[in-house]
């Protein structure tokens, strides 16, 4: 800690307090509340914690002014250039790009795990074969404690980090079951032989009756979207993850929290929205019209896929999947006049007063449906999508608290409601 301080006056009591400053190792200066109430009795008010950091972490840097992403310090750009989505899984866990044997030896281990018990696919044969792939997620998820019950003591780092492998491996398997289920087709059982994306694809498309190769530029592509995906500190699932993680719940229960708060339109949703909202426009020529909607503030809708909490410039990540989204489509051999509307739509609201003074940008969903999209993927399954590569950040700052337990998660209020009242009997009111 520095010596630098900001200092408190109470206009009502004349009392001062010296508020500490906690400087990172990057990003800006923040300021120690812990001792106000205790010293002065006053209580913080950050509805939505725009200006409040809820932990310290050595995982992710976001600078929100300047675009920049790093996970454990390696820049976005770098990672999604050179890197594979195993390979970033190992860096965000345990701090460092891994060793050939380290990476090797991760590998295995995860590949290992792919396979879910048995009975939790008969389990996922219980839910409507019309159930968004999310509730499936989150419901089949939560009930991991019942089936790993088994190394779940949260005090143990080895049961932990066995815990975090399961979830990263076993994700893929359970988010393309919920999707065959809602076809009807039979399980696939996860092919071991293929890489971590590869074998998504392999479990979500191939059926018995048919060979399936899985595409490599799809497999490439999607790799790519999960590393983009993997973490962004301390956003409204990863803070659900490490909420619920610090009461001591298991870790199957946090996850499933976490992909809870993913499903939401302001949050994950927004990619599934996003196509939603292009086939609604339609046409080049609506694009005004709802650009003008958007503005309106008596009209709840919002432009999908715009804007963001941290980042006041171009999200990064949204600007690799943009590059990324012409590729991938000119090298599958496909054509998408939704790529021409959201190229249109960006630029007209890229051009507004309204966008740039609010410093509205397109954000990483805004291009990635248009990608699943051209990899077969069908919409309802884009926000499962999101969740496969968030389970890597979900998980890693999960172990980061529970290896260093803060107290328990819990915010204050403003009570705005009555005042104390005696009670009245129902035949008096
Ligand atoms: N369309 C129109 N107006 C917007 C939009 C939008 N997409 N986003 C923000 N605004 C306006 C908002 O109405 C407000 O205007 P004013 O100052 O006049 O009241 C101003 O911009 C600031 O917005 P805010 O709601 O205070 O910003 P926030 O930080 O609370 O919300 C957000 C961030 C991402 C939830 C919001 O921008 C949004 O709803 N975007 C659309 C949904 C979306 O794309 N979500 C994905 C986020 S990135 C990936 C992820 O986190 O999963």
């Amino acid at each position: 800690m520095s010596d630098r301080k900001l200092t408190l006056t109470d206009s009502e009591s004349g009392k001062t307090l010296d508020l500490p400053v906690i400087s990172g190792s990057e990003g800006d200066p923040t300021l120690d509340i812990s001792g106000l109430h205790k010293e002065l009795g006053y209580f913080t008010f950050d509805p939505g914690y725009g200006t409040t950091a809820s932990c310290k972490s050595d995982i992710t840097f976001i600078d929100g002014e300047a675009g920049i992403l790093r996970y454990r310090g390696y820049p976005i750009e770098q990672l999604a250039e050179n890197s594979s989505f195993l390979e970033v899984a190992y860096t965000l866990l345990y701090g460092d790009l891994p060793t050939k044997g380290q990476f090797a030896g991760f590998e295995r281990n995860i590949t290992y795990h792919t396979m879910v018990h048995e009975k939790l696919n008969t389990f996922m044969q219980g839910f409507q074969y019309n159930a968004h792939p999310m509730a499936i997620l989150s419901g089949v998820v939560g009930s991991m404690a019942a089936f790993y019950h088994d190394k779940l003591d949260v005090n143990d780092p080895e049961q932990r980090e066995l815990a975090a492998k399961r979830l990263i491996a076993k994700m893929p398997t359970i988010a393309a079951a919920a999707y065959r289920h809602s076809m009807g087709w039979p399980s696939a059982y996860p092919k071991n032989s293929l890489g971590y994306s590869e074998r998504f694809l392999h479990m979500m498309f191939s059926v018995p009756a048919e060979p399936y190769e899985v595409n490599p530029v799809a497999a490439r592509a999607l790799d790519l979207l999960f590393i983009l995906h993997a973490d962004h500190e301390q956003n409204a699932s990863t803070s659900t993850v490490r909420l619920v993680g610090s009461t001591g719940a298991n870790p199957y229960a946090c996850v499933a929290a976490g992909i809870a708060a993913l499903w939401g339109p302001a949050h994950g949703g927004a990619n599934e929205a996003v196509l939603n909202m292009l086939n609604q426009i339609g046409s080049v020529d609506n694009v005004e019209k709802f650009v003008k909607k958007a503005k309106d503030k008596n009209d709840p809708f919002r432009l999908m896929g715009f804007g963001h909490r941290v980042y006041k410039n171009y999200d990064p990540r949204a600007t690799i999947i943009r590059k990324q989204c012409h590729e991938v489509l000119a090298e599958l051999g496909k054509q998408d006049e939704l790529l021409d509307l959201a190229m249109e739509l960006e630029r007209i609201a890229l051009e507004d007063d309204y966008f740039v003074e609010r410093k509205l940008y397109p954000n990483v969903d805004f291009y990635s449906g248009i990608i699943y999209k051209a990899l077969g993927i069908p919409t309802s399954m884009f926000t499962a999508m999101f969740a496969i590569g968030r389970t890597v950040g979900w998980v890693s700052q999960w172990l980061e608290q529970a290896a260093n337990p803060t107290r328990i998660g819990r915010p204050r209020q403003v009570y705005t409601g009555a005042g104390e009242r005696g009670y009245v009997p129902i035949e008096n009111r």
